[in-house]
Formats: C-alpha cells, sequence, structure tokens
C-alpha cells in the first residue's frame, strides 16, 4: 500500500469543507497511512472531534493545554511522529497565520514546531480566494515550500461559483500518495495507449475484445504519480481519468494510431517514452456498412472482408528519434521465446509479456519484463502495485549511460 507505514498528521481548520476531511482520513487509511487529527476550536463547530476519533482509531486533540499530554508539550510531540501535516480543510484566516508564523492556538503552534513537509488545502469563499492578502499569503507559503493542494473551481457552500472550493478527497488523496511516492519521470513525457479498440461493422455493431484498460491506466497513473507528465490514449472503457493525465479517447485502431502520430508530432510535448498498452485490434472490417445490416429474405448472413489495421507500436518504434518504446503481449506458452521474438519483430528495447492469458479484466496480474538482457518476473500483485513497479524499471533503463541526456 502506497502510504504504509506513513503517520500523518490532519490538521481541520474551520471552514464548512470540515466534513470533507472525514472522508480523506478514510481515503488515507485504506493506502495503509496512520491520521493523528488535530482540530481548531473553529473547526470543532463544523464537525464533532468524535467523528475522527472513531475513524482514526486515535485521540483528536484541539487543545494546547491537553492534559493527556503529561509534559505540555503537545506541539513537538505530535509533530515528531508525523512525516507530514496535512491541512484540511485550510481557512482563509489560518493560511494568513501560517504565512506570519502565529502560533496562537495548537493547530498553527504545532506547524510553526514541525520538521516535516506541510501540505495544505485551501477553501474559502472565491472572493475571500481573489484578495490581495490571500494571494499575498499564498505565494509567502509556497515560497516557504509549503504545498497548496488546489484549490479547484466550482459550485461553493455558499451559493456561488468560481475558485476556491476544496480538492475532492480522492483528489487530495492521489496528491498526498504522490508527495510520497519518487519522483522517477520528474520532466518526462510519457505517452500510452490503452484498453480495447472496437472495430465497426455497422453504425450499431463491431468488433472488440475483453480488455479492461486497467493495466494501461494504472500504468498512467503510475507516471503521473512518478512526476511525468502523462497523456493516455484510451480505447473504449468506463474507467475514470487518473488524476493530472490528459486522455484523448478513440474508438478505432486506426483511429488510436491516429492519434499517437498527433501527439508524436506536438513538438512541444517531445514523448520521451511511449507505453502501448492497448490490446489494439490486428483487423478492421473493410466492407462495414454505413446504415445497420439487416436480416436477409434468404437468410444469407452478411459477408466480412477484413483489412489490417496499422501496428502502432511497430510504426512508433521505426521512427528516427523514437521514444523509449515499451511494448506488452499476451502470449500463452514459450513467453520468453515468443516474447524475444516479438520484441525483435516491433524493434521495442522493453516488452512486457502478461503471465497467463486471463488477466482480461482483473484487479491483479503477474508480469514477465524481456529485454535484450534476457527477462524477470514481477511476481503476481494488483494492477496499481505492478504499474508502480514498472515505472521504476523503465525510470532504471532511461537512466542508463548511452542514454542521451535528452532521453529520446
Ligand atoms: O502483435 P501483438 O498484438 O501481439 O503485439 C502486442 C503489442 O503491440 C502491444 O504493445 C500492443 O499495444 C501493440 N500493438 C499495436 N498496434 C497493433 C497491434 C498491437 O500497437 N495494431
Amino acid at each position: 500500500m502506497e502510504l504504509a507505514n506513513r503517520h500523518l498528521l490532519l490538521g481541520i481548520t474551520g471552514g464548512v469543507a470540515a466534513y470533507k476531511a472525514a472522508e480523506l482520513a478514510r481515503e488515507l487509511q485504506r493506502r495503509g497511512a496512520t491520521v493523528q487529527v488535530v482540530m481548531t476550536e473553529a473547526a470543532t463547530r463544523f464537525i464533532g472531534p468524535p467523528t475522527f476519533q472513531a475513524l482514526t482509531g486515535q485521540p483528536v486533540f484541539t487543545d494546547q493545554w491537553d492534559p493527556r499530554i503529561d509534559n505540555n508539550m503537545a506541539h513537538i510531540e505530535l509533530t515528531r511522529r508525523a512525516d507530514a501535516i496535512l491541512i484540511v480543510p485550510a481557512s482563509a484566516d489560518f493560511l494568513a497565520k501560517l504565512a506570519h508564523g502565529l502560533a496562537d492556538d495548537l493547530l498553527s503552534t504545532l506547524c510553526l514546531a514541525r520538521n516535516c513537509p506541510l501540505l495544505v488545502a485551501p477553501a474559502m469563499n472565491r472572493e475571500m480566494w481573489a484578495q490581495a492578502p490571500t494571494r499575498r499569503n499564498i505565494a509567502q507559503l509556497q515560497a516557504d515550500g509549503v504545498r497548496v493542494l488546489g484549490p479547484g473551481s466550482g459550485d461553493q457552500a455558499c451559493g456561488e461559483t468560481g475558485m476556491g472550493r476544496m480538492l475532492e478527497p480522492a483528489e487530495l488523496a492521489e496528491d498526498i500518495a504522490a508527495h510520497f511516492t519518487a519522483q522517477r519521470l520528474a520532466g518526462r513525457q510519457v505517452l500510452i495507449t490503452a484498453g480495447p479498440t472496437f472495430e465497426p461493422i455497422d453504425p450499431v455493431r463491431g468488433i472488440t475484445n475483453l480488455s479492461s484498460g486497467k493495466m494501461g491506466f494504472a500504468i498512467a497513473r503510475a507516471c503521473r504519480q512518478a512526476g511525468a507528465t502523462v497523456t493516455l490514449i484510451a480505447g473504449p472503457t468506463a474507467l475514470p481519468t487518473p488524476r493530472g493525465v490528459a486522455r484523448v479517447d478513440v474508438r478505432t485502431a486506426r483511429q488510436m494510431h491516429d492519434a499517437v502520430m498527433l501527439s508524436l508530432a506536438d513538438a512541444n510535448a517531445l514523448a520521451d517514452v511511449f507505453i502501448s498498452v492497448a490490446a489494439v485490434a490486428d483487423w478492421r472490417v473493410a466492407n462495414a456498412s454505413a446504415s445497420k445490416l439487416k436480416k436477409s429474405d434468404d437468410g444469407q448472413p452478411p459477408q466480412l472482408v477484413f483489412a489490417q489495421n496499422p501496428d502502432i507500436l511497430a510504426t512508433v518504434a521505426a521512427r528516427a528519434n523514437a521514444p523509449y518504446c515499451v511494448g506488452f503481449a499476451a502470449e500463452s506458452e514459450d513467453l520468453e521465446r515468443h516474447g524475444q521474438e516479438k520484441r525483435a519483430r516491433k524493434g521495442v528495447p522493453l516488452l512486457v509479456a502478461n503471465i497467463g492469458h486471463e488477466t482480461f479484466g482483473r484487479d491483479d496480474n503477474e508480469l514477465l519484463l524481456i529485454d535484450a538482457q534476457g527477462s524477470h518476473r514481477l511476481p503476481r500483485a494488483s494492477k496499481t502495485e505492478l504499474a508502480a513497479r514498472l515505472v521504476q524499471e523503465i525510470a532504471g533503463r532511461l537512466a542508463e549511460p548511452g542514454r542521451s541526456s535528452a532521453s529520446r
């Protein structure tokens, strides 16, 4: 779990978004963290400490003079155990205090006494967010090394719409997890294909496959968490877009090919890495009908004629100045030999074979990495964990001596 063994101090200040901190506490624990809650007096007007006590299984602190800490050093004791302090929500008033180093209650005092990173999730009315003092305070906090998460834009509890809306708990949890992820792909551009393709027979029918897109989406997320700028070209799937990933939806193999080529032609986003996870249809229906095919009176079924689709991966790998290319393969037997053959045929440095062909749609997987040196196995794990392992492997290969500093 990505936040295993992390001790997070969750500071809650006075704002209506305080109720979302309860969901965040759960989300952080689900990812393996232990969560210690400290609330300001104003926060307790919005949500009660027992809620957090019950959710986290830890006593909640609100008072600098809490008799449960025998030396009256709550502000020191609590921060020394923390890997990070998260202020969720961070009110305009609390941000102003932080920016000026005020320490007049337990939470502000322990922020000043901390020796760990501080992350804040502002939440306030759009006018409060836009005001010069708040702008100054945010700039000061950023200059001081405080990570500011959000805010987003949208409906506000006051009935207005605009900037200042706190990020959702799931978004905050993603950003917090990224904070603890080694930024192995910082500054890199990664292009990924994922999911199945759909080849029409007529306007309502088509040929597709059982790819769920889960592995490709997990890899897109892992690359993003590791600091890369990620473009994800996805065939038809209902999966949610990973946070911070630019997604392009396509249906057919040819659309996927065109979207990949368009992305590679973008001089401002030259891909360093191309990871081809999509289960691309090898053939399309060459005589697809523009209108719905009807049963014929003589009972004869339609005759479909197939045409070969472009091999996107091989085309990208053959380009001059190609990005570092990673292919996927689903072989049923003699994985290593077939994998090496496919690696050579596609012209890619790294091929990732699914071990066993029952991977489609599952949440776990087992992989065999095949490169010029041979092969090694990534044992069965969740697709999320495997994606993180694969990112390490790719980042390690990018950093190998001999690859140009431009990394391409
Ligand atoms: O040839 P095969 O389909 O087994 O190769 C699988 C690898 O090639 C995957 O990485 C897949 O995304 C990619 N591929 C492609 N375009 C195709 C067929 C496969 O990019 N038309």
